[in-house]
């Protein structure tokens, strides 16, 4: 296997994989708008197709996969692809998804080898949900993270909850009650400026330090946890065990760490959350291209590799706001977060 090393010499370890750009959610962070522009049928990657691209990645270092979306669940058949990678050997095959349709199919992706669950829960209460989500499904959410429990995810299972000021900020400590009930671990993110977070303004962001004040104002000192690696997020834990994590993207960016690639649902190889442009792997994947032409176009991507799109937008300060608009989205929907994987 190749130890492949981008211009800031950081290594290819960590693949996402997006399945498909649909979702059946409408996060106020992430798909705030009525219409979308959606990528075509046919351009989305087959699971052979998927397969054989993280079997390119893997021979050039990647030695974790996350399967993402829009939300990954509403591609058909899931299973049968999670059953295909877990059969490349990984260190680790994980998923996130919004839980919508968790409690069908959380056996399933179990049976077929995948071995971590994120799901992402911002809120536990209804209205807030759906205020939030523009549908009234928390409780379809919650049967979802049940039966992950009960399948046994148990452990392996984390809770992503983006916190915005006014909406939930103020549910923090319950959210990590929720978390340590059912020996999940949540995660407060950052509300990003992404492409896609058209309504973002600083003033609703909740940063890093404002969550830690309100957790250790509750629940006392939270101590940070050591062996971050190149984790997105910061680890604490408090006086009575419970661990929890911050993924501080806003207002203290890993892109120092960054290991990622991501593929878009339609073939597209972004190397930063925040890239203007992508390298189309599907037509050279579809015209027939051998392992060694495949392993070229990634390798010559990542070498030349100079992404830091979080460190970027950091250093605008005063001057943030939206990084897309709205015209750009529609000509180019690649640019949005539910496109490229959250
Ligand atoms: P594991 O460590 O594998 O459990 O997952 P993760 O920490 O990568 O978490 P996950 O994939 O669930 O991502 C959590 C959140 O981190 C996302 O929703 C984003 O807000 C943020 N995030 C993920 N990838 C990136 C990235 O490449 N850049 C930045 N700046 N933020 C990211
Ligand atoms: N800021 C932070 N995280 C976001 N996500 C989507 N949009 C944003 C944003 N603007 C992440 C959330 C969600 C996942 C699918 O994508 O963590 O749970
Ligand atoms: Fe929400 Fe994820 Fe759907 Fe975006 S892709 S609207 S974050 S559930």
């Amino acid at each position: 296997m190749e130890r492949l090393v981008d211009t800031r010499a950081r290594p290819l370890r960590s693949l996402r994989l997006s399945v498909t750009d649909r979702c059946n959610l409408r996060c106020a962070y992430c798909m705030p708008e009525e219409e979308y522009a959606w990528l075509g049928r046919d351009t989305l990657l087959t699971f052979e197709e998927l397969h054989r691209l993280a079997r390119r990645f893997q021979a050039l270092g990647v030695n974790r996969l996350r399967l993402t979306g829009g939300e990954p669940l509403l591609r058909r058949e899931l299973h049968v692809l999670v059953r295909l990678l877990a059969g490349l050997g990984l260190a680790d095959l994980a998923l996130t998804t919004n839980g919508l349709l968790l409690a069908e199919q959380a056996q399933a992706l179990k049976a077929a080898g995948l071995g971590r669950l994120t799901v992402s829960l911002d809120t536990l209460r209804p209205g807030t949900f759906k205020q939030l989500t523009r549908r009234d499904r928390l409780e379809d959410v919650l049967r979802g993270i049940g039966a992950a429990s009960d399948v046994g995810f148990g452990p392996e299972l984390k809770l992503d909850t983006v916190v915005l000021a006014g909406v939930n900020d103020d549910e923090l400590i319950d959210l990590l009650a929720f978390a340590r009930e059912r020996r999940a671990e949540v995660r407060f993110i950052e509300y990003m400026d992404v492409g896609g977070a058209t309504r973002w303004s600083r003033s609703q962001v909740v940063s890093r330090q404002q969550i830690l004040q309100t957790i250790e104002r509750a629940n006392g000192r939270a101590e940070p946890l050591p062996g971050r690696g190149s984790e997105p997020a910061e680890r604490f834990r408090l006086a009575d065990g419970t661990t929890f994590g911050i993924i501080a993207s806003t207002t203290a960016p890993f892109c120092g760490a960054c290991d990622r690639a991501r593929l878009a649902a339609n073939g597209t190889l972004l190397l930063c959350l925040y890239a203007s442009q992508g390298l189309d792997l599907r037509t050279p994947l579809r015209a027939g291209v051998s392992d060694e032409a495949l392993d070229g176009l990634i390798r010559g991507a990542w070498l030349g590799r100079t992404a830091r799109g979080a460190e970027d937008r950091l250093a605008l300060e005063g001057l943030r706001g939206p990084s897309r608009a709205l015209d750009e989205l529609r000509r180019a929907p690649l640019l949005e977060m539910h496109t490229r994987g959250g």
